[in-house]
């Protein structure tokens, strides 16, 4: 397998990272998972404009566009994988560990890719989740390297014998560890607003965009953990898990323990967008 580290592409085996690279002990740097299906990039251009996006907010300067859209075609041509998740960050530099911003030190990319294959399963027969309170820092919306909080939710997760946890704060749901939510209430799509106490999800938007092509009608106003546990369908989305329903949400059943009608619905169209 190939990889791209700091300015070169090499064989996995050959790849050396630097320790004093930011990215480990601070964290410092942003990121994006890409999928390709069939050797082509779904929402690329989506997903590079947001990592600049990010790179911006943490004042990470010195990667153009340009340069992050050939590293990931050569990265997706050097290797033979059909169906892939690309992963790509940008870390502030490399230099020894000081708090302070490093002075001329160029960000550092690192980028590979890992064989993907469609949630099937999950798409159809839906998913559990557990429910915790949001400790995250104020900058959801920065796509940061920064992902104690979300592990350490999804390990709660996975402890509960659930697949993701959904968090709120006071009450009010924001986002899964790694997923957006949704729930459909009377035949309204209901998510939390882009602002910064979320990622806004490419799949989010996606999604968003079918419901409205489908006269579906939708709220990005936000909603309660109450209504969450009363809602008719409740769908968690991301580049990997594409459009799950969940079926059960702490000891509540979902939707009779089934796939809703309009999560099936935009799922269609979402398959019929991929291929
Ligand atoms: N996670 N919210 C959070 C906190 C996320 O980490 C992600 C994605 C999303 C969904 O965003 P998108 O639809 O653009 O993938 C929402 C990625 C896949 C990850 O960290 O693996």
């Amino acid at each position: 397998k190939i990889s791209f580290y700091n300015g070169e592409f090499k064989n996995d085996d050959e790849l050396r990272v630097k320790y004093q690279d930011r990215a480990f002990y601070f964290g410092d740097g942003v990121y994006e998972v890409i999928r390709y299906y069939e050797g082509e990039f779904f929402t690329l251009d989506e997903h590079l404009d947001r990592l600049m996006n990010s790179m911006a907010e943490i004042e990470i300067e010195g990667v153009s566009r340009q340069e992050l859209l050939d590293i990931v075609t050569e990265l997706k041509e050097r290797n033979t994988i059909e169906n892939g998740a690309l992963y790509i960050q940008v870390s502030r530099g490399i230099q020894n560990r000081n708090h302070a911003y490093p002075v001329d030190v160029e960000p550092v990319v690192l980028a590979y890719i890992n064989e993907a294959r469609r949630p099937r399963t999950q798409s159809e027969n839906g998913v559990h989740v557990i429910t915790s309170e949001d400790y995250r820092w104020l900058k959801c919306h920065v796509k940061s390297l920064n992902l104690l909080a979300n592990v350490m939710e999804k390990e709660r997760a996975v402890k509960a014998g659930a697949h993701e946890t959904v968090m709120h704060r006071d009450q009010v749901v924001t986002e899964g560890s790694s997923t957006n939510v949704f729930i459909v209430k009377n035949g309204v799509l209901k998510t939390h607003p882009a602002n910064n106490f979320i990622l806004n999800g490419i799949t989010r938007l996606e999604v968003l965009k079918i419901a409205k092509q489908l006269g579906i009608e939708t709220d990005e106003t936000g909603f309660t953990v109450e209504e969450l546990k009363e809602a008719d369908e409740v769908i968690i989305t991301s580049t990997t898990q594409e459009i799950t329903p969940v079926v059960k949400i702490d000891d509540t059943i979902i939707s009779d323990g089934q796939r809703g009608s309009v999560t099936n619905r935009i799922q269609e169209v979402f398959d019929a967008n991929i291929h």
